[in-house]
């Protein structure tokens, strides 16, 4: 029986909580996660750094670039199935190349400089071997349910990178991710940044339609995250737009609601900044919000050493 002097095993739960989460920033905010970028000059900044959440720690001074060894090739792409596994059958991991077959962790723990020594054309076919690797994916139940993979779009040579939730319908039926009415608005949104459509790369946190466009569960954002960190590292943007409080969960392991962490810079992998946004498909239920996520784009514009345009 408790008495008045015990612990409150609540109370002490949360306590470690808050003591785990201040521990993972720090991590995040400070680069103990990995070794800063090297491969490209930093672009021109007339402005103050980003406002990187940092709940321990301030943000470390970046280290000197690390000179890496060049990652051995990767194997060719493992044969995309034809067939689709009957649903009772376990789900078996792919054979998939290079780092996929890290254990998977959230974004705290991934580096975005594992390819600093790659050529770009280099990338880009790991990239493909990557999409070759995804259509094949069954790591999770989503497949079951998926037309086709999407797995990007964009060239992969991108500065800029978009993640959002998961496929809807009309990304599953075409292969391509934002390409709905969600995703219309996300190309207007593009190009009142300057940018061509094809200039920034799209992805997504899944890569399988979740049924009835419901949001992704915690186990298929697990099992399809190395898929994104690699996806990031062979890309190598020098910003990332998440796009609603799924990307960011999925990035950060954060589940804060998108409200509050809006406008506020993050840091992926200790290095790649963060601008967590509004979802394009909230901003077609509540256009007022188009205002906040135009100010986030604009310091996204700013980080990158862009003029934002007059609106
Ligand atoms: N919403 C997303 O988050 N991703 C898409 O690809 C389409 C809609």
């Amino acid at each position: 029986m408790s008495t008045a002097t015990d612990p409150d095993p609540r109370a002490e739960l949360a306590e470690l909580a808050r003591a785990v989460r201040a521990h993972v920033e720090w991590l995040v905010a400070s680069g103990a996660a990995g070794t800063p970028r090297a491969e490209r000059p930093a672009a021109p900044v007339e402005h103050a750094a980003p406002r990187v959440e940092a709940t321990a720690a301030p943000v470390a001074a970046p280290a000197p670039p690390v000179p890496r060894p060049a990652p051995p090739v990767v194997a060719p792409a493992p044969p995309v199935a034809t067939a689709k596994p009957t649903p009772s059958a376990p789900a078996p991991l792919p054979p998939v190349p290079s780092l996929l077959q890290e254990p998977i962790a959230n974004g705290a723990e991934a580096s975005a400089s594992k390819h600093v020594a790659l050529e770009p054309a280099e990338r880009l076919r790991r990239l493909d071997v990557l999409a070759e690797t995804v259509r094949a994916c069954t790591r999770c139940a989503l497949h079951a349910g998926r037309t086709q993979t999407v797995f990007a779009r964009g060239t992969g040579a991108s500065r800029l990178c978009f993640v959002g939730e998961g496929p809807g319908a009309d990304e599953d039926a075409q292969g391509f991710p934002f390409v709905g009415k969600a995703g219309q608005l996300l190309d207007r949104m593009i190009e009142a940044m300057g940018f061509s459509r094809d200039e920034v790369y799209v992805c997504n946190i899944v890569k399988c339609r979740p049924p009835n466009n419901r949001k992704p569960e915690p186990e298929e954002m697990a099992a399809c995250m190395p898929y994104l960190r690699e996806q990031l590292e062979l890309v190598a943007p020098e910003v990332i737009v998440a796009l609603g409080a799924t990307a960011l969960q999925g990035l950060f392991g954060t589940t804060e609601g998108i409200t509050r962490l809006r406008g506020r810079w993050k840091l992926y992998g200790g290095r790649v900044p963060v601008m967590p946004t509004f979802h394009p498909a909230f901003l077609l239920r509540n256009p007022p919000a188009k205002r906040e996520v135009w100010e986030d784009l604009q310091a996204v514009l700013r980080q990158m050493g862009r003029q934002p345009p007059k609106r």
